[in-house]
C-alpha cells in the first residue's frame, strides 16, 4: 500500500516538489513572514516603533555582539548546548533588566531558551537568595518535562535544586530553588499563602495562552506586588522587606497588553533563531484530516531528504489512531526505505514516554512525532524539518445552560492564525524547513487571529470558589479581561446548588471544604457526601478515574462487538460509574495484592495487570494515573477529617447517591417518547452509544458530561432511583 504514495498521483495531496498551481507560498498569505530570520520583518522594527510610541520607558532589545567563548575548562556537551542557545548571548543584559524592574515582559521565539534558561540565570545571579523561583506552565506535562531537563542541566537529581509541582504530583525538597509548576498549582498556593511569600521571583510562562488560571494569577500578582513592593513612589524608602520580581514570558506578539496591565512594564525582545519555512496549502479542503496526514507523511517519507516530521493533531484519540496506521504502513514499505520511529506526544503521557521525544533519532531512521498543540510553543523538539498541520485543536468551551448552570465541553475546532504560524515555525529551528497545511489558503485567511482568553469561554465555578476562599470577588478583581456576567451568574448558581454558597452568595463551610480538594467542585462534592454515606473508598476510586487525564475505556468502532464481549463481566447494571469501579478493582485484583514495592510478586503482578488491561481494552495508563490520584486524594481526605477506608461493600446505592450530590445538575428524566430531558435545563439528551446504558430506558439518569455532535449525547451515565431527588440538597435549594 505505501508504494501507492510513491506512485499514484491521485493519492497525493501535495505534488512534490509542490507545483505552483497547487500551492501558495506563504509570502502571499502573510507578507513579511517567510524569512523569519529577518527580525525587522518578524517582530522588530514595526512592533518596536509601536511599543516605543505607546510606552514611556525605552524598550530594551537584547542582541549583544556574540562574545568569544570564555572557557575556563572543558564544557560538558549539555553545558555547550546551553551556551549555544540564542538567549545565552543576552544573558547579562537580561539579568540586569530583570534585576532593575519589578515586572519584565519577555518576548522571544519558541526554542530560544526562555523557559529552561531564565530561571537558571536568575539563580546564578543570586535572585533566589531570598526565596524560590517559581515558573508556571499551562500544562502539567510541560512543567514536569522542563523540570527534568533543567535538573540535568544543573546536574542535580529531580526534586533537588530543581523540582516541580503539578496536580496530584510534586517533586520538591529542602534544596529546591527552581520550581516548575502548573498555573493551577500556584493558584492553589494562594489559598495558603496569599502573598506567595516564599517566592522571590515568579515567572509566568506561556502567558500568551491566557488560560483562566494564568489570568487569575496575573490579577493576584498585581495585588501582591503592591503589597510586597509598595507603590512606585514608596520605592527607596526601605519599606520593601521581601520584594517580588515578576517575569511574564510569551512566544507571540501580544507583549503590549501585558505591559500595559502592569503599568507599562518594560518589554524585552530576545531574538531567536528561525530559518525560512516554505509553506504549502492544500488545493482542496480535507474532510478526513487523519487520513490526509497519513498520506502526506508517507509522501514526505518516500520523496524527501532526511529530517523528522512533526504532525499536529487535535487530541489523544486521533494521535493513537494515526500512530497505529503509520506503524502499519511503515512495516509494509519496500526495502530500501528508511525506518520510521513513531513518537506520540500529548498531555496524558508520563515521564519515560515523554523522554522518548527527546532521544535522538537512530541513524538512517525518520522520526514521526504526533503531537497536540503542546508542541506549538511549550515544548521544542529537536530535529524537526517537516511540519504537517491538520489545522485543528481541542478547545475548552463553556455552554451556558438556560435555567441551570452550563458546562464545559471539549470540542475539536479550527486553530487560529497565530497557532498556524507557530506550528509552521517548528519546522525552521535548525535549518530551512517545510510546512504542509492540510487546509486551503482561504481557510487559513478565514481563521481568527488569536484565541479568545479562556476566562471568556470557560466555566468559572471552580475559579470563583477559589477566589471566594481568598476573600475575592471576581467582579471586583482587576483582570486583563473581565468575564461575561452571564457566565458569572451561571457559576454562582452551580456553586449555590452544590451548597458551596448560601443564598447571600457567601461561602459556606461546605464550600470551603470543597475547595480544599484538588478536584472540580462536582467531584469534591461527591467525595464529601461519601463521608455521611459511608462509601469513601468506593467514591475515591470512581472520582480518581474521572479526574485522570485520559479515558479509561479504549474505543475502537471497528471492534465494538469484540470489546463488548471482553468487558461483559465488568458491566454493572446501574451503568458507567459502577462499571468503572468494577474495572479498577478487577485490574488491581488481576495482579494479586502487591506485598511491597519492587519484590518479585509485584513484578509478576505488574505484567499480569498489563495483560489484563490489554485483554479488556482498558487504558492502563489511565488506571496507573488514577491510582496515584487516589493516593493523593486520601491525603486530602485525611486532612479534611474524612476516613478514606470507609467502604460500603457491595452496596451500590450509597455510591450512586454520593455521585448524584455532585452531579445533581447533570440529571435527566425519561420523557414519554423515551428520550431523556434535563431536569435543570431544557435540552433533550441521548445516551452516548459508547455508554453501557446506551439504548436502556430507565426513569432517571445522571451523567458526567455532554458531547455535542449532531445531537446532544450524555457520556458517563448511571441510572439512579427517582427517589434520590428528594434527598439531594440541590433540588431542595432549587425550590427554595
Ligand atoms: O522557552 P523557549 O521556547 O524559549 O525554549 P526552551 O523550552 O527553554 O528550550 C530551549 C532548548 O532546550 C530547545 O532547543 C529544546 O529543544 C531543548 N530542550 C531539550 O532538549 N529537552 C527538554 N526536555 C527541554 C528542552
Ligand atoms: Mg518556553
Amino acid at each position: 500500500m505505501p508504494a501507492a504514495f510513491a506512485s499514484t498521483k491521485k493519492m497525493r495531496l501535495f505534488d512534490s516538489p509542490p507545483a505552483k498551481k497547487h500551492t501558495t507560498p506563504h509570502r502571499k498569505a502573510i507578507p513579511k513572514w517567510v524569512d523569519v530570520n529577518d527580525e525587522d520583518d518578524r517582530i522588530g522594527k514595526r512592533k518596536r516603533q509601536n511599543v516605543n510610541g505607546g510606552l514611556k520607558q525605552p524598550q530594551a532589545h537584547i542582541t549583544p555582539p556574540r562574545k568569544k567563548a570564555r572557557l575556563s575548562g572543558p564544557l560538558t556537551p549539555i553545558q555547550e548546548q546551553r551556551r549555544l542557545l540564542p538567549i545565552a548571548r543576552g544573558k547579562d543584559a537580561l539579568v540586569q533588566e530583570i534585576r532593575a524592574n519589578d515586572v519584565t515582559v519577555l518576548l522571544g521565539e519558541t526554542g530560544s531558551g526562555k523557559t529552561t534558561q531564565i530561571p537558571q540565570y536568575l539563580l546564578e545571579a543570586g535572585l533566589a537568595d531570598s526565596g524560590l523561583i517559581g515558573i508556571t506552565q499551562p500544562r502539567k506535562v510541560a512543567a514536569t518535562s522542563l523540570a527534568a531537563r533543567v535538573s540535568v542541566e544543573q546536574g542535580t537529581p529531580m526534586g533537588g535544586r530543581v523540582g516541580y509541582s503539578v496536580r496530584f504530583d510534586e517533586r520538591t525538597g529542602p534544596e529546591t530553588r527552581i520550581k516548575y509548576m502548573t498555573d493551577g498549582m500556584l493558584t492553589r498556593e494562594l489559598l495558603g499563602d496569599p502573598l506567595l511569600s516564599k517566592y522571590a521571583v515568579i515567572v509566568i510562562d506561556e502567558a500568551h495562552e491566557r488560560t483562566l488560571r494564568t489570568d487569575l494569577l496575573l490579577a493576584n500578582l498585581k495585588r501582591i506586588l503592591r503589597e510586597r513592593n509598595g507603590d512606585a513612589h514608596d520605592k527607596g524608602k526601605g519599606k520593601q522587606r521581601n520584594p517580588l520580581k515578576v517575569v511574564i514570558m510569551s512566544a507571540t506578539l501580544d507583549a503590549e497588553k501585558f505591559s500595559q496591565f502592569f503599568y507599562n512594564a518594560k518589554i524585552i525582545y530576545v531574538k531567536g533563531r528561525q530559518h525560512p519555512v516554505k509553506i504549502y496549502h492544500c488545493a482542496q479542503g480535507q474532510t478526513d484530516y487523519v487520513d490526509a496526514a497519513l498520506r502526506t507523511f508517507f509522501q514526505i517519507h518516500v520523496d524527501q531528504p532526511p529530517g523528522d516530521v512533526l504532525i499536529f493533531l487535535p487530541g489523544q484519540e486521533d494521535i493513537e489512531s494515526l500512530e497505529k496506521s503509520v506503524e502499519l504502513f511503515a512495516r509494509q514499505l519496500p526495502v530500501g526505505h528508511a525506518e520510521v520511529v513513531v513518537v506520540p506526544m500529548f498531555a496524558a503521557l508520563q515521564g519515560p514516554q515523554m523522554a522518548r521525544i527527546f532521544t535522538a533519532t537512530p541513524r538512517g531512521a525518520r522520526k514521526c512525532i504526533l503531537a497536540t498543540n503542546i508542541a506549538e510553543t511549550s515544548i521544542t523538539i529537536p530535529g524537526v524539518r517537516y511540519v504537517i498541520d491538520t489545522g485543528k485543536s481541542k478547545e475548552k468551551r463553556y455552554l451556558a445552560g438556560h435555567t441551570g448552570g452550563g458546562l464545559d465541553t471539549l470540542m475539536t475546532r479550527d486553530i487560529t492564525k497565530s497557532s498556524a504560524m507557530q506550528r509552521a515555525g517548528r519546522a525552521g529551528r535548525e535549518g530551512p524547513g517545510f510546512c504542509y497545511r492540510l487546509y486551503t489558503e482561504e481557510a487559513f485567511l478565514a481563521m481568527a487571529p488569536t484565541a479568545e482568553p479562556e476566562i471568556l469561554r470557560c466555566s468559572l465555578a471552580q475559579a470563583i470558589l477559589q477566589l471566594l476562599c481568598l476573600g475575592q470577588d471576581i467582579q471586583e478583581l482587576d483582570l486583563m479581561d473581565a468575564p461575561d456576567v452571564d457566565a458569572i451568574s451561571s457559576a454562582l448558581r452551580t456553586l449555590f446548588l452544590l451548597g458551596a454558597l448560601d443564598s447571600h452568595r457567601a461561602l459556606t463551610p461546605l464550600g470551603r471544604a470543597m475547595a480544599s480538594f484538588p478536584l472540580e467542585p462536582a467531584h469534591a462534592r461527591a467525595v464529601i457526601a461519601s463521608k455521611e454515606l459511608a462509601c469513601t473508598a468506593e467514591v475515591l476510586d470512581v472520582v480518581s478515574v474521572l479526574a485522570a487525564s485520559s479515558k479509561l475505556f479504549v474505543d475502537a468502532t471497528d471492534k465494538r462487538a469484540e470489546i463488548a464481549e471482553a468487558r461483559r463481566a465488568l458491566v454493572h447494571p446501574t451503568g458507567d460509574h459502577l462499571t468503572l469501579l468494577n474495572t479498577v478493582r478487577a485490574y488491581r485484583a488481576a495482579g494479586g495484592e502487591p506485598e511491597k514495592e519492587g519484590d518479585e510478586k509485584e513484578k509478576v503482578g505488574r505484567s499480569a495487570r498489563r495483560e489484563w488491561a490489554r485483554a479488556h481494552f482498558v487504558n492502563e495508563r489511565t488506571l496507573k494515573e488514577a491510582t496515584s490520584i487516589r493516593d493523593q486524594l486520601r491525603v486530602s481526605c485525611t486532612r479534611a477529617g474524612i476516613d478514606w477506608r470507609t467502604s460500603c461493600g457491595e452496596r451500590e446505592e450509597p455510591v450512586l447517591l454520593s455521585l448524584a450530590h455532585g452531579l445533581a445538575q447533570n440529571a435527566a428524566l425519561i420523557a414519554p417518547d423515551g428520550s431523556y430531558k434535563q431536569i435543570m435545563g431544557q435540552s433533550v439528551v441521548k445516551i452516548h452509544p459508547g455508554s453501557s446504558m446506551a439504548d436502556k430506558k430507565v426513569p432517571a439518569i445522571i451523567y458526567d458530561e455532554l458531547i455535542y455532535t449532531n445531537q446532544i449525547y450524555a457520556r458517563g451515565v448511571s441510572s439512579i432511583p427517582k427517589s434520590f431527588f428528594a434527598t439531594l440538597g440541590a433540588f431542595n435549594r432549587r425550590e427554595a
